[in-house]
């Protein structure tokens, strides 16, 4: 960005959009220089819609059950989103296989967060996959959305702690707070363009190759 411009965000929902929350506020207290300028949700009932609204912003709902494939849902989905010309597209809890076709057609323009420290735990039901694996550490990654499943550049990840007693509940608890401290950091990197992905060095941040994902500890602010 120019640094004028406030950063277009389409954000993309399926459920409670507690990370769609961040980003909101992120935005209205200027953590983010950007505005979320629409939500789609492909789930008529994801609680994020009630959430847009209530921020004045368009809230969509886009069904994928009334589309013959998903090449076809994920055709009218861009159609959708482009109307609001975003400058970033977030997906936040957006629990969709995305086509080639997508996200070749946002590429470098399309982050996810995932509730694990990836590599490890791609795919569903992270915490308590953490969990029986006897791990004493979890987290949850941002990352460039590539084809390949939960398999983009990873750019910041957040640890935290398992603690004895610890169910799925209140791991993902813990996990979703650190969410939300590294979903609007990221997005306001991107936002002062000082995020790039880059075809042939990965992720670059500041003009330098990140060799590795940026790890924070749960305890830092
Ligand atoms: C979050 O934990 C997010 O990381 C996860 O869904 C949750 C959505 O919560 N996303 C995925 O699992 C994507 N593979 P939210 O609707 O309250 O933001």
């Amino acid at each position: 960005m120019s640094g004028h411009e406030r950063l277009r965000l389409v954000v993309l929902i399926s459920g409670s959009g507690s990370n769609l929350q961040a980003i909101i506020d992120a935005c209205a207290d200027g953590t983010i220089e950007g505005e979320v300028v629409a939500v789609i949700s492909n789930r008529p009932d994801a609680y994020g819609l009630e959430r847009a609204r209530r921020a004045g912003i368009p809230a969509e709902v886009l069904d994928h059950t009334g589309f013959a494939d998903r090449e076809a849902f994920d055709r009218a989905l861009i159609e959708h989103i482009d109307a609001y010309q975003p400058d970033l597209v977030v997906l936040a809890g957006f629990m969709r296989i995305l086509t080639p076709a997508f996200v070749q057609h946002y590429s470098g323009r399309l982050l996810n967060i995932h509730p694990s420290l990836l590599p490890d735990f791609q795919g569903l039901h992270t915490h308590r996959r953490a969990l029986e694996a006897g791990r004493t550490v979890h987290g949850a990654s941002v990352h460039f959305v590539t084809e390949e499943l939960d398999g983009g550049p990873v750019i910041l990840q957040a640890e935290v702690p398992i603690l004895p007693g610890d169910d799925e509940q209140t791991l993902a608890a813990r996990v979703l707070e650190q969410e939300h401290r590294i979903y609007p950091t990221v997005i306001q990197w991107f936002a002062e363009g000082r995020l790039r992905l880059d075809p042939t060095h990965g992720v670059l941040l500041d003009g330098d190759r990140l060799p590795e994902p940026v790890r924070w500890p749960a305890a830092q602010s």
